[in-house]
């Protein structure tokens, strides 16, 4: 299990030593938030830049801005690895796949709780990340929605069936009991915020959301 603690849930003002408390993390996921999309605003390209020298870890970054293709250059100049954005938002996910994976990029889809996977078929087979949204998207400290987990499930399926590469993420809600559902469900990666970063020893929470 990968995880992938959220920084949208760290304190700004000390962002490079908050970093160096989730050191055993693979990824660092990165909530992106245009007050268009989504009611609330969070943090851009520049923030990346500025972490960027001071991690090897693999930065995740959630576009949840209405119009993805147009910052796709600032995220991966800054230093982005994955880029995931969200397919309500672009007619032609296919072309914006393509386009992250020429500039060396891994690309990933989101979806909000209300789509249906049928809404991301198509891709599957392209897709490094897809990321199954369980809280509706837009702020962190809310509670996991079970009816999402039938999605993962669905997404494990066809990965096993079809021999697809994608890692399934979930975001949004996830402790130490939500895990566990979710790791039943055949997830690879667990997205969690408010969980890890309100503990005192946060490496200690990253390796407990494992179990
Ligand atoms: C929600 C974000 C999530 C969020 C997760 O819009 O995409 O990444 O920060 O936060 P928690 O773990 O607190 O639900
Ligand atoms: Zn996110």
């Amino acid at each position: 299990m990968i995880i992938a603690p959220s920084i949208l849930s760290a304190d700004f003002s000390k962002l490079q030593e908050d970093i160096k408390t989730i050191s055993e993390a693979e990824w660092i996921h990165v909530d992106v938030m245009d007050g268009h999309f989504v009611p609330n605003i969070s943090i851009g390209p520049a923030v990346v830049k500025a972490l960027r020298p001071h991690t090897k870890q693999i930065f995740d970054t959630h576009l949840m801005i209405s119009d993805p293709r147009k910052y796709f250059d600032a995220f991966i100049d800054a230093g982005s690895d994955h880029i995931t954005f969200h397919v309500e938002v672009d007619d032609d996910p296919d072309a914006l796949i393509d386009y992250l994976h020429e500039k060396g990029v891994k690309a990933g889809i989101s979806l909000k709780p209300a789509t249906p996977l049928s809404a991301i078929e198509p891709y599957l087979h392209k897709l490094d990340v897809v990321l199954v949204m369980s809280v509706e998207p837009g702020f962190g400290g809310q509670k996991f929605m079970p009816d999402m987990v039938d999605k993962m499930q669905q997404l494990s399926t066809l990965k096993k069936n079809q021999g697809y590469q994608y890692h399934i993420v979930v975001d949004g809600g996830i402790n130490n009991e939500t895990a566990k559902i979710c790791k039943d469900a055949g997830v690879d990666v667990l997205v969690a915020g408010s969980y890890i970063f309100k503990q005192s020893d946060r490496n200690k929470a990253i390796e407990g959301l494992r179990l």
